[in-house]
């Protein structure tokens, strides 16, 4: 479990995140949700440290982030899988390469057991045998595949999503939604997918943090969102007429 407790942080004038409170429970998919420009990415790189929060606390099952020692972090680092925009694939390494990369930094395997590790994780993306493929080799679905096959390949305890599904058409997007899913259940992650696209909010939103204007502006799930009278969730959800139109025929 990862909890938020009264983080602030300020660019400059920019009050970018305004006292936000959250928890992200164990074997669950997560959400952060929200406009652009509403501090989703901000919120996610201050719990992993790659920003330092200016108010509040980030605890990783019990342990204050904020506060512990510089090997206790990197210790941390190594049980978060993380899934950037776009695949973030090192494109001069084959696939096999891309996904023994950060056991070659983090562990001690042995060249057979990394291999066999990636040939595990490989399988379970779906992707058997295509260890020899260059990125550009690849579609937009198979990379991002490859980049969840990374993700995982320390075993992470925490996964880390933003945007996992922009580039990719709806079809697409949907089959990794699902392979994020499942890989969440199976290894009892606790994962946390910043996302906008609301296929993904109702397949996969087993916690939805709203976050608006830096707040962590309204709570719930892919089932109470959509029946919500909250003002903003219902602009966000219902963003055009024609969708307006439905919700109030539902009413
Ligand atoms: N490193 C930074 N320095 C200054 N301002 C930043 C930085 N990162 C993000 N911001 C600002 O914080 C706000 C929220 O950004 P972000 O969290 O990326 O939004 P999103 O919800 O789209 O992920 C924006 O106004 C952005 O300009
Ligand atoms: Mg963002």
């Amino acid at each position: 479990m990862i909890e938020v407790k009264n983080v602030s942080k300020t660019f400059g004038e920019n009050k970018v995140l305004d006292n936000v409170s959250a928890i992200f429970e164990t074997g669950k998919v997560n959400l952060i949700i929200g406009a652009s420009g509403q501090g989703k990415s901000v919120l996610a790189k201050c719990i992993v440290g790659l920003h330092e929060v200016d108010e509040g606390s980030i605890f990783y099952d019990e342990l204050d982030f904020c506060i512990m020692s510089p090997e206790d972090r990197r210790k941390i680092r190594t049980e978060i899988g993380m899934l950037f925009q776009g695949s973030a694939l090192f494109d001069s390494m084959t696939v096999e390469q891309n996904i023994i990369f950060p056991l070659s930094m983090f562990t001690k395997m042995s060249k057979g057991e990394m291999l066999d590790r990636a040939n595990f994780c490989l399988e379970r993306v779906n992707l058997a045998g295509r260890n020899k493929l260059y990125p550009a080799e690849c579609s937009g679905g198979m990379q991002k595949r490859i980049a969840i096959a990374r993700a995982i390949a320390m075993n992470p305890k925490y996964l880390f999503c933003d945007e996992p599904n922009s580039g990719l058409d709806p079809q697409t997007s949907i089959l990794i939604d699902a392979l994020i899913k499942e890989i969440t259940y199976e290894y009892n992650m606790t994962t946390i997918v910043i996302t906008h696209d609301m296929n993904s909010v109702i397949e996969i939103g087993d916690h939805i943090n709203f976050i608006y204007k830096g707040q962590n502006w309204w709570q719930g799930n892919n089932k109470t969102i959509v029946t919500t009278d909250n003002k903003e969730v219902v602009d966000f959800v219902y963003a055009s007429d024609f969708m307006k139109q439905i919700r109030s025929k539902l009413a």
